[in-house]
């Protein structure tokens, strides 16, 4: 009846556990509104999450449609050590197809869950428990047919009644599943409680095998983290983790912060994860290039002040001992202290180098294309820094370069009447376009000029702009975001010259949807170019520029 683990050990010889790392950035991560991603992304990510060192990779439900099951197909392929983990509801439709997903996996987990609490249970499923204690011996059982491993989650579990929620467990591990996972669905319980309900699980529910517990916790209390290491401390050996806490509503418990918990007291929680901290930072700013959404300034082990010693008296004692205010070092999570500066006379191995160094792998291909940028930003930016080469290298998308190009970009603001902005693009079959607009400002009015030029209609829905580290020649990093075709799409763009980092993130966006959906676009109007009215979409463009300004 015990949890069997077989301990490692720490430095002074005591027993450490080894806790698995369950990724679910692709999963409950992404359907979260505001961090869909697209195939492309998602396999980028995944490869990103493999390197991290995750233990099972949740690449996405797969029954809910065809673009979901051919990305978590893709990546299962794709997967050489992480486990390849796909969610299914109990029903033998979600099963098959998970597990048809998962065929080319190395190794393959299907995740099978059935809402357990009295709540789910009347109003949501309209089954009485016996249906309940049915459906999850029969499911599990379907599974296991299908796939190397099955786990088992009972959705609400928190708020289900421990001894109903034992018997579903033991069902579950009596089918074969081998991970039992207890979430906290809907982020309510405290520290205390969870350790309660896990101690009370691992004691009562039945298994002739070993199987796992596992923690699946929501922030909705801001007590995500601190459930799922109380899960652990009760003896939980598995734990549901996102990137930068991505999830449903606020979120699921952040990877790198219960990482690093484990790292920095590890004295204390005598537990450890196969996790490479080094690749903390890089993934967790991947993350926010592919799904555009910045990571808060303030955000534990991430965030861009985590590091940051402002106030003279911190100054101070962190010139005198770096103890004095930090409990790890930035290099331990990915963020390289170096002040080393590249220029206009440094040569492409000093640029792999500290690629490389910041997290990057670019092959030679990437290598080529990054080179050639820095060297363009190089002759307009005397030093080029570590933050400017991670925009860089965070921004380059082979898929979202070309076919357009942006050959010339000319704008004018009139005061207290807008601004007019001229471009002209070169779009790969030989053609040039020029385009002039008016707008609210000269973002706007390039927006609108960039589509005419391409034909192609985008209403705005999230447009960033910052600074990449300080001075007067900083570049500046653009983020959009737009709908096109009922979908959304991202665009990154990065120049010394605020509006062009915009008309490149705008251009970005064209060229994917350009790429990846040609019949898919919209055009602005059926009027003959240059003569189209300014759309809906273009107005909007105006208000997001205006919302995300102070
Ligand atoms: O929060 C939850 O209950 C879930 C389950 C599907 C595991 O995400
Ligand atoms: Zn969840």
């Amino acid at each position: 009846m015990e949890n069997q683990q077989t301990p490692a050990s720490d430095a002074d010889g005591a027993a450490v556990d080894h806790v698995r790392i369950f990724d679910t950035t692709l999963r409950d991560g992404e359907q979260a509104p505001g961090f869909s991603m697209d195939r492309r992304a998602k396999l980028r990510m995944a490869q990103m999450l493999e390197a991290l060192g995750v233990d099972v990779l949740e690449a996405g439900f797969p029954q809910a449609s065809p673009d979901d099951f051919a990305a978590v197909a893709q990546i299962a392929q794709s997967l050489r050590t992480t486990t390849a983990c796909a969610l299914a509801r109990c029903v033998p439709g979600d099963i098959d197809t998970a597990a048809r997903a998962l065929v080319g996996a190395r190794h393959a987990r299907i995740h099978v869950f059935l809402s357990t609490s009295p709540l789910h249970r009347e109003h949501k499923l309209g089954m009485s428990r016996q249906q309940v204690l049915d459906a999850t011996g029969a499911g599990v059982e379907r599974a296991l047919q299908l796939a190397h491993e099955v786990e088992f989650s009972a959705e609400d579990a928190m708020r289900t009644e421990p001894e109903f929620l034992a018997e579903v467990f033991s069902i579950a591990a009596g089918a074969g599943a081998s991970t039992l996972n207890a979430p906290d669905t809907v982020g309510y319980l405290t520290p205390d409680e969870i350790a309660e309900r896990f101690a009370y699980l691992l004691a009562h529910v039945r298994r002739e095998r070993h199987v796992v517990f596992s923690s699946h916790c929501h922030d909705d209390l801001g007590l995500a983290v601190a459930n799922s290491l109380a899960a652990v401390g009760a003896g939980a050996r598995q734990v549901e983790c996102t990137i930068n806490g991505i999830g449903e509503r606020a979120g699921n418990a952040a990877l790198e912060e219960i990482v690093m918990a484990m790292k920095v007291r590890g004295a204390l929680l005598r537990t450890d994860t196969r996790i490479d901290t080094r690749k903390l930072f890089p993934a967790s700013r991947l993350l926010a290039e592919l799904t555009g959404q910045a990571v808060p300034r303030n955000k534990a082990i991430v965030g861009a002040n985590a590091f940051a010693h402002e106030s003279g008296i911190h100054q101070h004692g962190m010139l005198k001992h770096r103890g004095t205010y930090e409990i790890m070092r930035p290099e331990d999570v990915g963020i390289t202290g170096t002040r080393l500066v590249l220029g206009k006379h440094s040569g492409r191995a000093a640029l792999r180098a500290r690629l490389e160094a910041l997290g990057h792998a670019p092959d030679e291909a990437a290598l080529d294309a990054l080179f050639a940028r820095f060297k363009a930003l190089a002759d307009k930016k005397r030093e080029i820094h570590d933050d400017d080469l991670d925009a860089l290298a965070r921004g380059h998308d082979p898929e979202a370069t070309g076919p357009w190009r942006l050959l010339r970009l000319d704008t004018s603001a009139h005061l207290g009447a807008g601004a007019s902005a001229s471009v002209r693009l070169a779009h790969e079959d030989g053609r040039e376009v020029a385009e002039a607009a008016l707008g609210d400002g000269p973002v706007d009015a390039v927006l609108r000029a960039i589509e005419r030029a391409t034909d192609t209609a985008l209403e705005l829905t999230r447009f960033q702009i910052q600074a990449v580290g300080a001075g007067g020649d900083a570049q500046g990093e653009a983020r959009l975001a737009a709908r096109h075709a009922e979908r959304e799409w991202n665009g990154h763009g990065l120049s010394t010259d605020i509006v062009e980092a915009a008309a490149q993130a705008a251009l970005a966006i064209v060229n994917r949807i350009e790429r990846q959906h040609p019949r898919e676009r919209n055009p602005v109007s059926q009027s003959p170019r240059g003569h189209a009215a300014p759309s809906p979409a273009i107005r909007a463009a105006g208000a997001a520029r205006k919302e995300s300004s102070p």
